[in-house]
């Protein structure tokens, strides 16, 4: 994944270009360029690293561009380096091309364009689409642009400069998403809003096969056999410092303290007043349809399918119906047996993952209705499944998801809640407590942000451990992986998470004196369990910080620290355990010196598969 932006106006365009790229970072930070119409020339400046290196480099120099596009790159053809980062060119420097996606089938154009004389400088597979353009040229660059998306297979989304004709980018996609600004005498461009905001909050979602021509002036949008599309204006209706880091260190840190209000968002016009029923209007189920229902399906991606894990066990218990999950990368390569009577609930933030998408149009295409749980209004899983339930968390910019997985819980509850309403497995009055609980996680999530104190004692001693565990059973053992998850991703100390009672089956012989373990205790059914588990890794020396509800006293005696979390429903538990492991995860990085909102490697969302 990267992310693109473009700019036309009357602005100084190297600027807008590199803010917009700053917003982007989290979408790619490996490599940056941009490309500007200078002196009757297209100069490009690209430059491996963090988008810092370019814009060191670019410092004091002036430039009077008032047109260019731009990139910051995720690596996914070719390592990161000055000749791989975008924008590329062409043969003699009259097209840029910034592009975000897989050009899959480059290989096979590349050696075409090779035999037709053309000189490649990259190992990208983008390096195809300007010298695709020089071939075709004839004058008209949409015209151009048309005729090349035809030649190439795969996902883009792309900002095209040319020199031949300084008035005007010209934008197009196809699976990777793209977000024109509209402002005043001066246009804008970008893969997502936070890069568009402190300049305008009227934007074009483009489609895909969409094809923007953007002038200074004005914006018109064609389909792919060039065909005029009427576009409806959408009005950005969020603030643009709710993108910014609002006073706290990382974008991680503010996302995490933002949960008790995204809570609340989640559930906002979605309990009736009586605390009694689940309102889902969103849900254009009828009664019938929903009796109907044979068997249910959750696929997502990393973090969103963790938060899938917990949907599946809660939403078996609560609608009795067998629920099967898949990691969505699987999900169409096994041939699962989605049929029309199948009910697929995809989970995104982003709504732009490739392989959750894939997975969303293959449940589609096999009869099933699907409801997307995201993040991102109007995002391509959203507008492609038949349902969908926003979690209105905001937007999330750390790489690492804190406050998009506890209110994609809350959706999962509000989705098994609802069900069961329908089918009618749960009882009003415990259905009635269920939501009480829920309406009250917003405020014992706040309870726990200002009581993690113990846990800094936890990160001065293990902050250079070389690995961790987490344990846990039942929705515990499903929270102990987002907790590994996130440890990992930020601060690179290697953890696994085991069902607790699985250790015995191999793992116990990793745990040696000292080794941190961090064990979840806060299912009371499993309790007594949990406490054995605990006894053998202590028996092995190992250093045990638990995570239990509060009132539970026992669990002091066999554990070295404990966390504890506000009583609440067991089901519910999960969007509680998991904050203290966000912070642990937050503290253990920020300790380390490791770069929180950017780890290495990684990208916000995934668009490639
Ligand atoms: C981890 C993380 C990723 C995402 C995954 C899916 O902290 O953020 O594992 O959860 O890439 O992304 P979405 O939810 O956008 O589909």
């Amino acid at each position: 994944m990267c992310g693109i932006v473009g700019y036309i106006g009357s602005g100084l365009a190297a600027p807008i270009l590199l803010d917009g790229l700053k917003k982007l970072e989290y979408r790619g930070y490996d490599s940056s360029g941009i490309a500007l119409l200078e002196d009757d020339r297209l100069k490009v400046y690209k430059k491996v690293g963090k988008l810092d290196a370019l814009r060191n480099e670019l410092a004091f120099r002036n430039f009077y561009a008032t047109s260019g596009v731009g990139h910051t790159r995720w690596a996914t053809h070719g390592r990161p380096s000055d000749e791989n980062a975008h924008p590329h060119v062409d043969c003699q420097g009259r097209f840029a091309v910034a592009h975000n996606g897989i050009i899959e089938n480059y290989l096979t154009l590349r050696e075409w364009l090779i035999s037709k004389g053309h000189k490649f400088r990259s190992e990208t597979d983008t390096e195809v689409l300007p010298h695709l353009l020089e071939e075709f040229y004839e004058g008209d660059l949409v015209e151009t642009v048309i005729q090349m998306t035809k030649k190439i297979e795969g996902s883009y989304a792309m900002v095209i400069l040319a020199l031949d004709e300084p008035n005007r980018i010209v934008a197009a996609r196809q699976d990777s998403p793209l977000v024109v600004g509209l402002g005043n005498g001066e246009n804008f461009v970008a893969s997502d809003i936070p890069a568009l905001l402190c300049h305008t909050r009227n934007t074009y979602i483009l489609e895909d096969g969409e094809i923007a021509d953007i002038t200074a002036g004005e914006v018109i949008v064609t389909d792919q056999y060039g065909r005029l599309v009427e576009k409806n204006i959408f009005e950005v209706k969020w603030e643009a410092s709710q993108a910014e880091k609002g006073g706290y260190d990382h974008f991680m840190l503010k996302e995490i303290h933002e949960q008790p209000r995204a809570l609340r968002d989640t559930l906002s016009g979605r309990i009736d007043p009586g605390e009694s029923e689940i309102v889902l209007s969103e849900i254009k189920m009828t009664p019938e349809e929903v009796k109907n229902i044979s068997k249910i399906f959750i696929t997502a991606c990393g973090t969103a399918y963790h938060a899938g894990l917990v949907g599946k066990n809660v939403i078996e218990k609560l609608v009795r119906l067998p629920v099967e999950i898949d990691i969505a990368s699987e999900f169409r390569y096994r041939d699962p047996l989605v049929d029309e009577s199948s009910l697929v609930i995809v989970v995104s933030q982003s709504g732009e993952t490739a392989d959750t998408l894939a997975a969303l149009r293959e449940s589609r295409r096999r009869g099933a209705k699907v409801i997307a749980v995201t993040n991102v209004v109007d995002s391509s899983i959203a507008r492609e499944a038949d349902y969908v339930l926003y979690t209105w968390a905001g937007p999330e910019i750390a790489v690492a998801s804190t406050k998009a997985y506890t209110t994609q819980l809350t959706c999962m509850y509000l989705i098994g809640l609802y069900l069961a309403q329908i089918r009618g497995t749960v009882p009003g009055t415990e259905r009635k407590a269920i939501i009480r609980e829920l309406k009250k996680l917003g405020d014992k999530v706040s309870v726990i942000l200002n009581n993690c104190a113990a846990i800094d004692s936890f990160v001065d001693t293990y902050k250079n451990a070389p690995n961790a565990f987490f344990i846990g059973r039942g929705l515990d053992q499903t929270v102990a992986m987002e907790g590994a998850l996130k440890l990992k991703e930020i601060s690179y100390i290697h953890a696994e998470s085991y069902a607790a009672g699985e250790l015995k089956h191999g793992t116990l012989a990793l745990i040696v004196e000292g080794v941190p373990v961090i064990a979840l205790a806060t299912q009371q059914d499993l309790f007594e369990k949990m406490v054995s588990n605990i006894k053998e890794v202590k028996a092995r020396d190992a250093t045990v910080m638990a995570v239990a509800m509060a009132g539970i006293e026992e669990i002091e005696k066999v554990v070295d620290h404990v966390l504890h979390i506000p009583n609440t429903h067991p089901l519910l538990a999960p969007v509680l355990t998991v904050v203290p492991l966000q912070i642990l995860a937050y503290r253990m990085a920020v300790a380390r010196g490791c770069d929180v909102d950017q780890p290495r490697n990684l990208a916000k969302s995934v668009t490639v598969e």
